[in-house]
C-alpha cells in the first residue's frame, strides 16, 4: 500500500463521522471538530511509515492512555503483581461501569482496560506523589510514542476532574475492598494520564513498539519486556474496545485499543503498527470512521490475526 491509496481509503470513509457523535460528558471534548481523519501505519518490515489525513492533528489520548500505562505498571511492579490486582477478563460493560467488579462477587477490577481497571493500574506507577507519577507516565508515553511534544492538555484535565464523579465512585469502591490506597493521588494522575495531547503518528509508533515484540523499530532499542508486549496486545485484542470488543474482533480481528477523544491504535504483531484518529463515536465510545477505516485496511492488507 502507498499513501496514495491510503488517502483514497481516507476518503472513502471520511463520511462516516457522520454516524456519529463527539464525547460530550467531558464539556472540553464536545468543542472537538467532528470532521477529522488521520491514519499512520507504521510498516515494521520496510521500517517506513504511511499516512494520510489528519496525522499530525494533536488529540486527547484518553483511554489509549491505558495501553502504556499498563507497560509502565508492570516495568514498575511486575507481571505478577500488576495481574494478582487486576484480572484479564472482557466485561461486556460500559468502560465506567462499576458491575464488572459487583457481578460474581469480585473484588478486583476485571481488566485493566475499563475504568476501574485502569485506575487500580494508575495506583501501581512508582512515584511518592501524583506528580511524580504522571511525570514518569508522560516521560514514558514520550519514549514509546517517539514523540517528544505530548504534553498535558490543561483544558482537558480540568474538564476531567471537574465531571469525573464515576470515576471517583470507582476509585472509592475500590478502596473500600483494599484494591487501592490514595484515592485523590490516583485519580490526579489518571485524569492528567488521559488528557495529553497525542497524534495518529505517535500512537502508530507506540502500536509499533507492541507489534514488533517491545522492540522500537526506528532506533532497535526494547523499551518493554517481549512477555509484556504479548500479555498487553492479549488484553487489546478481548477488550480494547470495551462492549464492543467482540463484534471489533469478528469483523476486523487485529488487537487494538480506542479512546473517547477518537483514537484507535492496533498493534498487528509483527507486521504493522497502526494509529486512527477521527473524534465521533459510536454508542460504546469508540471511532465510527476509525474502525471502518481500520477494517478497509485489515482487508486490503490482508492483516486479521484470525486468518
Ligand atoms: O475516564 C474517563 O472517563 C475518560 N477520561 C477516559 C475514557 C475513555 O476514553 C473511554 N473510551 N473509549
Amino acid at each position: 500500500m502507498n499513501n496514495k491509496t491510503l488517502q483514497q481509503l481516507v476518503d472513502k470513509n471520511f463520511n462516516n463521522y457522520k454516524k456519529g457523535k463527539v464525547a460530550d460528558y467531558i464539556p472540553a471534548l464536545a468543542k472537538v471538530n467532528p470532521k477529522q481523519l488521520g491514519i499512520t501505519i507504521y510498516d515494521l518490515k520496510n521500517n517506513d511509515r504511511i499516512q494520510a489525513g489528519d496525522v499530525d492533528v494533536r488529540f486527547a489520548i484518553e483511554s489509549m492512555s491505558k495501553v502504556p500505562v499498563l507497560l509502565l505498571a508492570i516495568k514498575d511492579r511486575g507481571i505478577k503483581k500488576v495481574f494478582e490486582t487486576i484480572n484479564t477478563e472482557p466485561t461486556g460493560f460500559a468502560f465506567n461501569s462499576i458491575m464488572n467488579m459487583e457481578i460474581n462477587h469480585r473484588k478486583h477490577p476485571m481488566n485493566p482496560f475499563v475504568n476501574a481497571g485502569a485506575i487500580a493500574t494508575t495506583s501501581l506507577i512508582n512515584g511518592k506523589d501524583a506528580k511524580e507519577k504522571f511525570e514518569r507516565i508522560l516521560a514514558f508515553m514520550r519514549e514509546i510514542c517517539d514523540d517528544p511534544d505530548i504534553t498535558l492538555n490543561k483544558e482537558i484535565y480540568q474538564s476531567e476532574a471537574k465531571t469525573g464523579d464515576i470515576n471517583r465512585s470507582l476509585a472509592y469502591y475500590m478502596k473500600g475492598n483494599q484494591m487501592i490506597e490514595e484515592v485523590p493521588e490516583t485519580l490526579e494522575a489518571y485524569f492528567k494520564q488521559c488528557s495529553v495531547d497525542v497524534t495518529a503518528t505517535g500512537m502508530a509508533k507506540l502500536a509499533a513498539v507492541l507489534a514488533n515484540k517491545g522492540v522500537a523499530p526506528w532506533s532497535n532499542q526494547r523499551i518493554v519486556s517481549e512477555e509484556s508486549a504479548t500479555i498487553v496486545k492479549s488484553i487489546m485484542t478481548t477488550a480494547g474496545l470495551y462492549d464492543e470488543s467482540g463484534e471489533f474482533s469478528v469483523h476486523v480481528g487485529v488487537p487494538a485499543k480506542s479512546g473517547v477523544g477518537g483514537g484507535l491504535m492496533a498493534a498487528v504483531p509483527n507486521s504493522y503498527g497502526i494509529g486512527v484518529f477521527s473524534p465521533a463515536l459510536d454508542n460504546c465510545g469508540n471511532s465510527v470512521a476509525g474502525i471502518q477505516l481500520l477494517k478497509d485496511i485489515v482487508q486490503e492488507l490482508d492483516l486479521d490475526i484470525f486468518k
